[in-house]
């Protein structure tokens, strides 16, 4: 149920809706309501999901079950409409019936007018129906005119129902846990919500932050609350308790904003309404649209600004009425009255760069409006030298090895898997990592070798598990500085699941992890299995035969780069790079600066910046229902392909069995997502490489055509349909937090055209004849090694990158 339950429950809505209105306003009997179970099994699941959920609630749909078993069909579907006008972000219902009524309902439909933001407030506890209604009447007589914001409570009695709401209710922003709840939860839950209870409630890393309490309940208050923002960081916490407050204040701040007392009802609100105002805050984009309004005279650069060169122009003023007058309002060079420098921020620019180092879980986040390209140059020449071995995935993007070149620093490439099938890599394999590192330590150069950039997710969406990777590196070499290139996954930090294979909350847990008691004594076990008595190290296949465990005084130095306009809302180049390093201050940050300075124009194109500022309230407030709502509707897609007759026969939708082979993975499930988000937590939590569902990779070779013709001539052409990358048999579909239902039925109704077109194609084509894309695949070119000339000692893979570029240049004249 989580994957899918805000589609579960929009369709369950939308279903009584349909069945209701038939017996409201047609003649059919009442038997028909009795046979259709449908209605039934819709009421008992909504009776179950809308535990989680504000505004509604359990009783809500118990009366609708009263009204339809009394025949009161009218006043039911009226009901239900309020519901579907709700989740389709109508605020006002067609024609209610007032008659039927009562002041709470009155009040609510004022509520549902009011055109504030909403949000949802989670609160712990065991209570009953008095004391619910209780909390709704408080928090009615708190909410004033002058309130940005709006927010209804979600009251749920136990841990797990508290695990269960937000798992499945992306409009839950903060969390109030009082003291008296229940352990388990007495819903009847699906199996895949059960589980993913379960998963979620295990996951939380143990021992980090020892409470200073040692009372049962004060430690239960604290596991919920390390689960709840394990699941969802963004969540703010509160504990509300009456006795003791003192105490538990001391043992439990670490993990809450703010303890209230009960009494605090006021300071409560307040307290919620100003948190979700710090989210939504965007001072860069604030400051540009107060810059639009103030009148200034320009004596600087850029004529566009203000309009000047283009208003009063005879010939291009249609740039002015296509993009409207803002963008030229917005566009100036000023970096003071309230704007400010991008090359050294300390006012708005900086501000944003902060939160957003807060929403992705950085220490350090900075906005680059050259793409990924230069983000990744930044990095390198922040911390690489002329003559220091970088590890780097063969397949990277080309940024790198430019990289690389304009450092000076030796290059040691690794080699990803093969796809030979399908005509593209797959990721680098962890025991290819440690034998290169192995290999460098036996000749004694271990100590040159200062990085490794991997790509993270690859282009075609299988996923590293960073965690695994950096904790094994680290294993064999204690300092070694991490660069992922997560060009194409920023908008995994706002899922549960996806977040975990990021950057930065791997390099968190990780931290975490070799600080507890746990793993210094796992540590210390391992290092006897891996050395010998005199203290050497046991041959490397003892090494490779083991998860190894790096020391608790590894250091954790990781940077992640991101086109944030790939997969966020951001306008193009608009990327950003995330620093979680602690060796920040005395080995990085200047050099990172000057690096900085040397990559990033003086004229920053300010409309990305706000973009970027703008987009980073957007996931901060709803990422994890985009995310969630796109996973979705990716796994639709494939399932709609891999059920349907005709399509089946013409595409096939490659799965993790097809894109990543079976040693490099546990999990077993082909598509772990279509079997739950259970199912996909195991696979993230412990398979080698799992695949990004939102990707769908599907192999065209039925068709008769490439995948460029697939591309342009079908999809482009005929349908305008834009996809961008295909192999010679294979075409990738991305869906992104922007994809809606409809463009995915839009897909398949094309998906279905093409096939019988091609299916057409093939019944007159001459049976004996393969087309081209269905011969055999030649196997991927292996790279070849440094040549001699340029290679560093002949043994070891890395060579001079940077002498060869050049001599490449000039040889060519
Ligand atoms: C893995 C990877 N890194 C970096 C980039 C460059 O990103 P940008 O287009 O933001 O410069 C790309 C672009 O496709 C990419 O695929």
């Amino acid at each position: 149920m989580p994957a899918s339950s805000w589609r579960l429950r929009s369709d369950a809505w939308e279903y009584l809706r349909f069945a209701v209105k038939r017996l409201a306003t047609d003649s059919e009997t009442a038997d028909a309501l009795a046979t259709d179970g449908e209605v039934h099994r819709n009421l008992r699941a909504l009776e179950t999901i809308e535990l989680y959920w504000a505004g509604f609630g359990q009783r809500y749909v118990a009366a609708i079950a009263e009204l339809l078993e009394a025949g009161d069909y009218r006043t039911a579907l009226d009901r239900i409409g309020r519901v579907v006008h709700r989740l389709r972000h109508d605020t006002v219902p067609d024609e209610p019936r007032d008659e039927y009524l009562d002041e709470s309902e009155r009040a609510e439909f004022a509520v549902d007018a009011d055109p504030r933001p909403r949000f949802e407030v989670l609160v712990v506890d065991e209570t009953t129906a008095q004391d619910r209604d209780g909390l709704r009447t408080e928090l009615l007589r708190l909410r004033g005119p002058a309130d940005d914001f709006v927010y209804d409570y979600v009251v749920v009695p136990s841990a797990d129902d508290a695990v269960a709401a937000v798992l499945t209710n992306p409009n839950i922003l903060a969390c109030v846990v009082r003291p008296g709840f229940s352990e388990h939860t007495r819903q009847r839950l699906s199996r895949d919500l059960q589980e993913s209870i379960r998963l979620a409630r295990a996951e939380v890393v143990r021992g980090t932050a020892p409470a200073r309490s040692s009372l049962a309940s004060v430690q239960r208050v604290l596991g919920l609350a390390d689960t709840l923002a394990a699941i969802r960081p963004e969540l703010d916490l509160y504990l509300v308790a009456g006795a003791h407050i003192e105490d538990l204040a001391g043992a439990l701040t670490r993990r809450f904003r703010r303890v209230f007392r009960r009494e605090d009802q006021l300071e409560l609100h307040l307290t919620l309404l100003r948190r979700v105002s710090h989210l939504y805050d965007t001072p860069f984009f604030s400051a540009i649209q107060d810059h639009a309004r103030r009148p200034v005279g320009v004596f600087h650069a850029l004529p566009v600004a203000r309009g000047g060169s283009v208003v009063a122009s005879k010939w291009i003023r249609d740039l002015a009425d296509f993009y409207g007058l803002n963008l030229l309002l917005a566009e100036t060079s000023a970096t003071s009255g309230g704007l400010d420098s991008l090359l050294a921020p300390t006012g708005a620019i900086k501000k944003a760069q902060d939160l957003a180092a807060r929403a992705y879980g950085a220490k350090h986040t900075f906005f680059v409006t050259n793409g990924t390209s230069t983000a990744n140059k930044i990095v390198h020449q922040a911390l690489m030298a002329p003559n220091d071995v970088v590890l780097v995935d063969r397949n990277c993007h080309k940024s790198h090895h430019h990289a690389v070149m304009l450092t000076g620093a030796r290059p040691a490439y690794l080699e990803a898997y093969p796809l030979n099938d399908f005509a593209f890599y797959g990721a680098v394999p962890i025991d290819r990592i440690k034998q290169l590192l192995l290999d460098y330590r036996a000749q004694g150069r271990l100590d040159e070798v200062r990085m490794i950039t991997l790509t993270n997710c690859t282009f075609d969406g299988i996923v590293y598990d960073p965690e695994r990777v950096m904790a094994e590196c680290l294993a064999i070499k204690p300092d070694l500085v991490f660069l992922w290139d997560e060009a194409w996954f920023a908008f995994a930090a706002f899922h549960p699941v996806t977040r975990r294979r990021t950057a930065m909350a791997a390099a968190k847990r990780l931290e975490q992890q070799l600080g507890t008691t746990d793993h210094a004594a796992a540590h210390r076990a391992q290092q006897e299995r891996l050395h010998g008595a005199d203290g050497s190290p046991a041959g490397d296949e003892v090494w490779l035969s083991e998860r190894l465990i790096p020391a608790p005084d590894a250091r954790i130095r990781v940077y992640a780069t991101q086109s944030t306009h790939k997969t966020l809302t951001a306008l193009r180049q608009g990327s950003m790079i995330h620093v979680y390093d602690q060796d920040w201050v005395r080995d990085a940050e200047e050099p990172f600066h000057e690096a900085y300075m040397t990559h990033t124009s003086t004229s920053p194109n300010y409309q990305i910046l706000a973009s970027l500022d703008i987009g980073r309230r957007q996931v901060e407030l709803e990422g994890f229902e985009l995310v969630q709502r796109q996973l979705d509707l990716a796994t639709s897609l494939s399932q709609a392909i891999a059920r349907h007759p005709l399509l089946r026969r013409t595409f096939r939708v490659l799965t993790a069995h097809d894109l990543v082979p079976a040693a490099h993975r546990e999990a077993g499930r082909p598509m772990p997502l279509r079997d739950g988000l259970a199912s996909m937590w195991e696979a993230w939590a412990t398979d080698e490489f799992v695949v990004d569902p939102s990707r769908i990779t599907i192999e065209i070779s039925r068709t008769g055509v490439d995948g460029d013709t697939f591309k342009h001539e079908h999809l482009m052409d005929r349908y305008g349909i834009q996809v961008n990358k295909t192999s010679r048999n294979t075409v990738l579909f991305m869906t992104n937090i922007g994809t809606s239902r409809s463009a995915i039925a839009y897909l398949i109704e094309v998906l279905v055209k093409l096939a019988e077109r091609f299916e057409e194609a093939r019944a007159q084509q001459d049976p004996d004849l393969l087309s081209a894309a269905e011969t055999d695949m030649p196997p991927l070119p292996d790279f070849s090694a440094f040549s001699a000339r340029y290679a560093t000692d002949g043994v070891l893979p890395d060579g001079d990158m940077r002498a060869a570029f050049f001599r490449g240049q000039h040889a060519v004249g």
